[in-house]
């Protein structure tokens, strides 16, 4: 079959590319950094000051880290905020403060980076792995079939600044008297319905690692509005904190030091302060390229439970069958458009749940395979590779294209303009 005449040849059969020069994608705040965040930096280097809790002259003012809190608490509209050394380590902190704790079941998502079920495991608790939909979040239907007399919570996670169906997911939780604890390491910024993602479920734990939407180099958040969540995460994330604080009102217990540095705290806060700029560029870009490409054969933009508070960092497209999104993702690189699907067999991503070796082999860092034989543990979770067909068929099908601050309105024209080019020009070879 050939190309009918009025469609543009392809540039995989040997026609003009779409683009020749690179999109500009990568990572968000990192690449905005200016003399801002160098000035922020060095300023906590100059004052000699990094640890959190040193006394302050009125000049210095407050804390850098306990700053960064602070605009997260307004931002997200949460009382509480606490400073962390990434966002696993809020995760761990976040899980011990709603009151996870060994052989209580955890139900994740089988497409979320390896952090999440990790994060279970340190704390004793058993990830069981659920399915997504067509959104690439959480489907609340398998949260359902999830369920054992051991689940204790849920951690929905906004891959890729898509929400998850958070409505859905808190009806489940409030029948079955579960907690939630929001994953947002991918979607700061993000919203559901009007509201800030993390600020729905009992916490929300960002990240604010170097390839997130803005960085404070390693770094991450904890949210709440519970006083309790807040004293026990605070004390997971350092044992002396009652000590430092003395307005915690707490019997404290061990834990480990994930607190947050004021350098951390100050480049973190000049990112801060990018992320609604960031974000306004890159949903106008998202949407910019969605409002041409909606009428397509072959491709389908998948479904976004919340296309306001979708971060706009990718667009993510859907096919019929792995073959057909393999095709076009091929195509689309050869018109320029840098993209992949999101599964690829053979590659080891471990944003796949079917690639978390240790979870998947049950290994544990102790001989004797806790928490998964921990006495405390009444549960019989089994992993198998191939435990979540859907997860995978989905994953196979769903081509990415990174969006970044960095696109100007004719880059995202580009972009639809391939796509365009692609889905025709394949319907055309194949009719
Ligand atoms: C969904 C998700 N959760 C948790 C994390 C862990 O964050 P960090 O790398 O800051 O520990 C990441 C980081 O990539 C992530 O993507």
């Amino acid at each position: 079959m050939s190309t009918p005449k009025d469609l543009e040849p392809l540039a995989i059969d040997g026609g003009r590319p779409v683009r020749i020069e690179s999109l500009p994608i990568g990572p968000h705040g990192i690449a905005d950094v200016a003399e801002e965040e160098i000035a922020a930096v060095t300023k906590v280097l100059r004052r000699r000051k990094i640890f959190r809790y040193l006394d302050r002259t009125e000049e210095e003012g407050l804390s850098e880290a306990a700053q960064l809190e602070k605009a997260f608490c307004e931002f997200t509209g949460c009382r509480y905020g606490i400073g962390t050394t990434g966002g696993t380590t809020a995760l761990i902190a976040g899980l011990v403060g709603i009151g996870v704790g060994v052989g209580d079941e955890v139900i994740i998502p089988g497409y979320t980076y390896i952090a999440t079920p990790s994060a279970c495991l340190v704390v004793g608790a058993i990830p069981v792995i659920a399915e997504i939909d067509e959104s690439l979040t959480i489907d609340p239907q398998d949260i359902r079939r999830k369920i054992t007399p051991q689940t204790k919570a849920i951690i929905p996670v906004d891959m890729i600044g898509l929400p998850c169906k958070m409505d859905e997911i808190m009806a489940v939780a409030r029948e079955h008297d579960l907690l939630v604890l929001e994953d947002v390491a991918q979607a700061c910024g993000g919203g559901y319905k009007g509201r800030a993602l993390g600020s729905i479920g009992n916490a929300g734990c960002f990240s604010l690692q170097h390839y997130k939407l803005v960085t404070s180099g390693e770094g991450g958040m904890i949210v709440t509005n519970d006083q309790q969540t807040y004293y026990r995460a605070a004390c997971r994330h350092d044992s002396a904190m009652c000590f430092w604080d003395t307005r915690m009102d707490f019997k404290p217990f061990a834990g480990e030091n994930f607190r947050m540095c004021d350098l951390r705290g100050a480049l973190g806060l000049v990112q801060f302060g990018r992320l609604q700029g960031i974000l306004a560029q890159t949903r106008k870009v998202k949407q910019r390229i969605l409002a041409q490409i909606r009428d397509l054969p072959i491709v389908r933009p998948c479904p976004i439970n919340d296309e306001p508070g979708d971060c706009g960092i990718s667009i993510v497209l859907t096919t019929g069958s792995a073959e057909r999104s393999l095709e076009v993702s091929q195509a689309l690189n050869a018109e320029g458009i840098a993209n992949g699907t999101k599964h690829n067999a053979g590659f080891p991503d471990r944003h796949i749940y079917c690639y978390w070796d240790y979870v998947m082999d049950k290994h544990s860092h102790d001989p004797s395979g806790w928490p998964w034989t921990s006495p405390l543990y009444e549960g019989s979770v089994e992993y198998a590779r191939d435990m979540c067909p859907r997860t995978l068929d989905i994953l196979d099908r769903a081509i990415s294209i990174g969006i970044t601050q960095r696109f100007t309105e004719s880059d995202a024209d580009d972009v639809a303009r391939a796509i365009r080019k692609v889905a025709l020009g394949l319907n055309a070879k194949a009719s």
